[in-house]
């Protein structure tokens, strides 16, 4: 089995350009590296996360959202992320399980334990070995990707930096909750470190990971 790493974070907290940049540095090392991100990852779920993050897509209910995500999820894990485990990979997952907890039960409100029996039935028995969530004031976030989102072309998925600034705070808290009751899986890096620090500071946790089955068997 491989090695699976999810990053999480608000909005514009930096974990898409780290998550590339750890590709980039993984593979350079010869280690096989499968790099994803949710909503999406394969074909039908790209399809799912077009509706999802369609600012147009104002009446969807909070729980049509949280099965269209369960949706996704399900598809993804069975076409991508289980087949690349299983082949041995280090997985890289932009987003997972941590996400739907943090936005949909800390942020819309939804029953906390409805939400982990689905990300259960969603995930097949596929779960994080290591989360790095780069944590980052809400507010600092949504302004860097209101930014982010005017300076690109294409369809705006904005669907949710159009929602209000309180929203993203209990996203923040809930993530943080998350972390804290589960230290061991959840690593918290501070979003307001340089990109090369933070960079730094995972690639390290992942080469300790990486190493841990090597020491065991010595
Ligand atoms: P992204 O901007 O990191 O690609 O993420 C897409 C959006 O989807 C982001 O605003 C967070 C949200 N999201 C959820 O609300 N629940 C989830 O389960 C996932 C994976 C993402």
């Amino acid at each position: 089995m491989g090695l699976f790493i999810t990053l999480e974070g608000v909005e514009g907290s930096g974990k898409s350009t780290q998550i590339r940049n750890l590709a980039e540095f993984l593979t350079a090392r010869g280690i096989q590296t499968t790099l994803t991100r949710e909503p999406g990852g394969c074909p039908i779920a790209d399809k799912i996360r077009t509706i999802l993050l369609d600012a147009e897509n104002k009446t969807l209910s909070p729980l049509s959202e949280l099965m269209l995500y369960a949706a996704a999820r399900a598809q993804h894990v069975t076409e991508v992320i289980a087949p690349s485990l299983e082949a041995g990979n280090v997985v890289l997952c932009d987003r997972f399980c941590d996400a739907t907890l943090a936005y949909q039960s800390f942020g819309r409100g939804i029953d906390r334990g409805v939400i982990e029996n689905l990300n259960r039935l969603a995930c097949q028995g596929v779960s994080p070995d290591l989360t790095v969530l780069i944590d980052c004031d809400a507010s600092v976030g949504l302004e860097r990707a209101r930014r982010r989102i005017n300076a690109t072309a294409g369809p705006r998925e904005e669907r949710f930096e159009l929602e209000e600034l309180s929203f993203h705070q209990r996203v923040r808290a809930g993530y943080l909750q998350l972390a804290t009751e589960q230290p061991d899986r959840i690593l918290v890096i501070d979003g307001a470190a340089t990109i090369k620090d933070i960079f730094a500071s995972i690639s390290t946790q992942i080469l300790t990971r990486l190493a841990e089955p090597l020491r065991a068997v010595r």
